[in-house]
């Protein structure tokens, strides 16, 4: 079967690529943007649209990535050219997702981090304070750098480390600490007096708020979430094991994926209702409502928000690993460098951008590009525009490029397992997804002009 003459690397054991793919999909992207999106997009209407493009694309998607990975044994950018030049465009895009991503998601990560820290240092002692403190610490220009180097480096240390040894044993170890803190958290804040109303925000949907933009951001926030259109799955499933069955490790991860958001919102809202706080708050919505809320609750309150912000710091980084590994990976196959000396030059071009981002929310907000900062420009740049487009061309390389049969061959591992949805499969990757991808760009590009 291995028709590549290097050797590459593979995951330890089925669990450890359950993990870290779960790892990969599971980060900022459901507890620090997740919440604040439903808030701003009206709660259970967003939810409902964003569960039904989980749904019907991005598992659809997903199994179409691990196959494309682990047929053709190569990341992104290979993958897309072992089949012909004309397609190496479609992995450059993904590459250049990853490092854009990695261009502001390291400076979320330190806030995290950063947040961590904060908790010993009174964080929590004037609840009034903690929204005000929360913008000076992100507009200053020395400590959120500080912490994004931080962040930056426990990245470096883990992705040269390579794929068995690093990132897959920090995602076996690090994923089910997460789970577990999430579920006393939002055990907790169900327990508030007044929980219910959060419940009801986020489960009884109102769609007289929704415009083509809410589809837009739905199919966005499915697509960053689940870590695709960027080729970071194709890249995870190319280190994959043949007998693995690709289409129900893709049903796994994606559950995962959505289960923590849930947990993230159902941890969030009914204490945000609760304390009478407002769920529209936008992306300060982790950093200051939880503060706030965990302030209230005396000692347990300072324990509570420690255990919260180790646990989005861990999620974040077993997401920005994989963010990592594709643009390493791109280096490591198609220039054949190094891991290491691959894996200190893509860090190094990411912190630049990083750094900009950063300061684009304090001393260089006046530089803007096509009218917002560099950290916005990044953020909207790839979830809103690039990540949609690569999943459109995935499918599109893979429904009208790719032999039907090889695919059924490798979706049932050469006719040894079912996949008795193959045809479903099949004719939303060709058909629906594409024209369903391209229905809700056009619908929000032109609901941002109204
Ligand atoms: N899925 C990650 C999150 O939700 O935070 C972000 C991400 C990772 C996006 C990897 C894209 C990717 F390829």
């Amino acid at each position: 079967m291995e028709k590549t003459a290097v050797k590459r690397e593979n995951w330890g054991s089925r669990i450890g690529f359950i993990m870290a793919a779960a790892g990969s999909a599971v980060g900022l992207g459901n507890i620090w943007r997740f919440p604040y999106l439903l808030g701003e997009n009206g709660g259970a209407a967003f939810l409902l649209i964003y569960l039904v493009f989980v749904v019907f694309i991005g598992i659809s998607v997903m199994i179409a990535e691990f196959a494309v990975g682990r047929k053709s044994n190569r990341a992104a950018v290979g993958a897309y050219k072992s089949k012909s030049r004309n397609w190496t465009f479609a992995g450059a895009i993904g590459v250049l997702s990853a490092f854009f991503i990695m261009g502001f998601y390291p400076v979320v990560g330190g806030w995290s981090a950063a947040y961590v820290a904060k908790t010993f240092t009174g964080l929590l002692a004037d609840p009034a304070a903690i929204g005000d403190s929360f913008g000076a610490f992100i507009t200053g220009s020395t400590q959120p750098l500080v912490w994004m180097l931080i962040f930056m480096v426990f990245n470096v240390v883990i992705v040269a480390k390579g794929i068995a040894g690093g990132i897959e044993k920090a995602g076996k170890i690090l994923m089910p600490v997460l789970f577990g803190l999430l579920v006393l958290i939002a055990f907790r804040s169900l327990t508030l007096p007044g929980a219910a109303a959060g419940l009801g925000y986020m489960f009884r949907p109102d769609f007289s708020a929704v415009t083509g933009q809410t589809y837009l951001a739905a199919l966005g926030q499915a697509f960053f979430s689940l870590s695709l259109g960027m080729g970071c799955m194709i890249t995870y499933g190319s280190y994959l094991n043949k007998k693995e069955n690709l289409a129900n490790n893709a049903v796994l991860v994606t559950g995962m994926d959505v289960g923590v958001a849930l947990l993230a919102g159902i941890a969030m809202f009914p204490a945000i209702f609760a304390f009478g706080m407002e769920p529209a708050a936008g992306p300060g919505l982790v950093f200051v409502v939880i503060p706030t809320v965990f302030s209230a609750m005396g000692g347990i309150g300072t324990i509570l928000s420690l255990i919260f912000f180790v646990a989005l710091t861990v999620a974040a980084l077993t997401s920005s690993v994989s963010l990592m590994e594709v643009a390493v990976a791109y280096f490591i196959d198609e220039r054949g460098m190094e891991r290491k000396k691959a894996v200190y030059s893509v860090s190094a071009a990411m912190t630049v951008l990083c750094v900009l981002s950063s300061l684009s929310l304090g001393s260089m907000s006046g530089v803007t590009l096509f009218g917002v900062g560099f950290f916005d420009f990044f953020d909207i740049l790839t979830d809103k525009i690039f990540l949609a487009i690569g999943g459109l061309l995935l499918c599109v390389f893979v429904g009208w490029f790719l032999d039907k049969e090889e695919l059924r061959q490798e979706l049932t591992n050469g006719g040894t397992i079912q996949f008795g949805l193959f045809e479903a499969w099949y004719n939303l990757v060709k058909f629906v997804i594409p024209v369903a991808i391209t229905i809700v760009a056009i619908a929000g590009i032109a609901s941002i002009e109204q």
